[in-house]
């Protein structure tokens, strides 16, 4: 966590009581820091940067994450979709397998489609060719190998733990089939760091030196932590550089997390104090609706002026409102007793939250607002109620 960037006397820019709560705050000058960073590696070394929609698609900042990010990768049609009509720039593609009718609309919405074997490569180059063709745009194809070298990441997050589908293995790889293929593509890393992505490049280059030659660019994929403090810039850098000196091959990298990691709040108002084994603050969001990854990897959030258990002068838990009993943030002190009333602001909430909500129980999903630094303003973006909720059921 990095407390320096939290500031003044909230531990963050704004004043959360100005906020309707429950709300994702995104802090543009944090985000701007976070581009900065990035715009370094680039300006380094001619790489080319993705932003992974999956981790954050709050495509009303698009217009200035694209003053230094060249474009965006997706997951499914609407995320490609969402790239091509807010983002602009270039629009990368994959999945793990794509039905006709993913296909179809891939086709038409992106720039570089990569494919996760060769079997969906051979059935549907033609499709994808000549749908492409229809719209008048060019279409590239990549593929998506398996390293085959794990980084000890979590293992749910590792696409080189055994038994994983996400990839080709070298011995499934054809080198008779690359005709009409650009890049490759692979993604290894789960916030890590630049000694890491240094030992899945030689994994790699092991695996397949004969194949990068002929490819015009190659993908490394997301995960590489960069804008976390301590973070080995000038590693990456180094990689990034020699790899396409060595090659002749335009190196790209996706990150998400790296993006807008610690851009964003979600900012919470406690409606009740309850006497369990010990005192529980219920909160007016969930856990596993609006921050899931909470449960998922699983992490215990930071909260602004908290402590561990037992740190600071009053413990106690925090829980959401549904009706989950595993509806908990964790164990946090504070200097006082918290109230009905009092907001709480959770840190790093603009990655991996946003993208994955839900109105389990019903429960009201955040508003999505913007932090302004330098006009100390906090714009409503979007504001969700019961509509949202209905239209998702029928
Ligand atoms: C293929 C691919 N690219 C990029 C990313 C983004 O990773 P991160 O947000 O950790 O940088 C992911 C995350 O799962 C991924 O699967």
């Amino acid at each position: 966590m990095n407390e320096a960037r939290f500031h003044g006397r909230y531990g963050c820019r704004f004043d959360p009581a100005r906020v309707v709560t429950p709300a994702f705050v995104v802090d543009e000058g944090l985000l701007a820091d976070n581009l900065a960073l990035l715009a370094q590696v680039k300006q380094a070394t001619g790489c080319k940067i993705l932003l992974a929609l999956k981790c954050f698609a709050m495509f009303s900042v698009f217009p200035l994450l694209r003053q230094v990010l060249d474009g965006v990768c997706c997951s499914s049609p609407h995320e490609a979709r969402l790239g091509r009509e807010e983002f602009g720039r270039e629009v990368h593609s994959f999945a793990a397998a794509y039905s006709e009718h993913d296909i179809e609309q891939l086709a038409v919405t992106s720039d570089h489609l990569v494919f996760n074997s060769f079997g969906q490569w051979q059935r549907f180059r033609s499709l994808a060719e000549t749908t492409a063709k229809r719209t008048g745009r060019e279409l590239k194809f990549g593929l998506r190998v398996n390293p085959e070298h794990s980084e000890g990441a979590t293992p749910i997050y590792d696409p080189c733990a055994p038994g994983s589908r996400l990839g080709i293995r070298r011995k499934d790889f054809r080198a008779d089939l690359l005709d009409g293929i650009s890049g490759l593509h692979w993604h290894n890393l789960c916030e890590q760091d630049a000694d890491c992505l240094q030992r899945t490049v030689a994994a790699v280059e092991r695996n397949f030196a004969e194949v990068i030659p002929q490819m015009a660019y190659i993908n490394f994929g997301g995960g590489h932590h960069i804008t976390r403090p301590g973070y080995q810039l000038d590693l990456l850098i180094d990689i990034v550089g020699r790899f396409q000196d060595r090659w002749g091959v335009q190196v790209y990298l996706e990150p998400g997390e790296a993006v807008a990691l610690n851009a964003g709040y979600l900012v919470a108002t406690v409606l009740d104090v309850v006497n369990a084994d010990m005192p529980i603050a219920i909160i007016d969001a969930s856990v596993p609706a609006h921050m899931p990854d909470v449960l998922e990897m699983p992490y215990r959030p930071h909260i602004v002026g908290s402590g561990e258990a037992g740190e600071k002068a009053w413990t106690c838990r925090i829980g959401g409102l549904s009706c989950l009993a595993g509806d908990v943030a964790g164990e946090y002190s504070f200097d006082a007793e918290l109230a009905p009333g009092d907001r709480l602001v959770f840190t790093d909430m603009a990655i991996y939250t946003m993208v994955k909500t839900n109105t389990f129980n019903g429960v009201q999903l955040p508003s999505i607002m913007r932090y302004r630094p330098d006009d100390d303003e906090l714009v409503l973006v979007r504001r969700f109620g019961y509509e949202e909720f209905k239209t998702r059921l029928s």
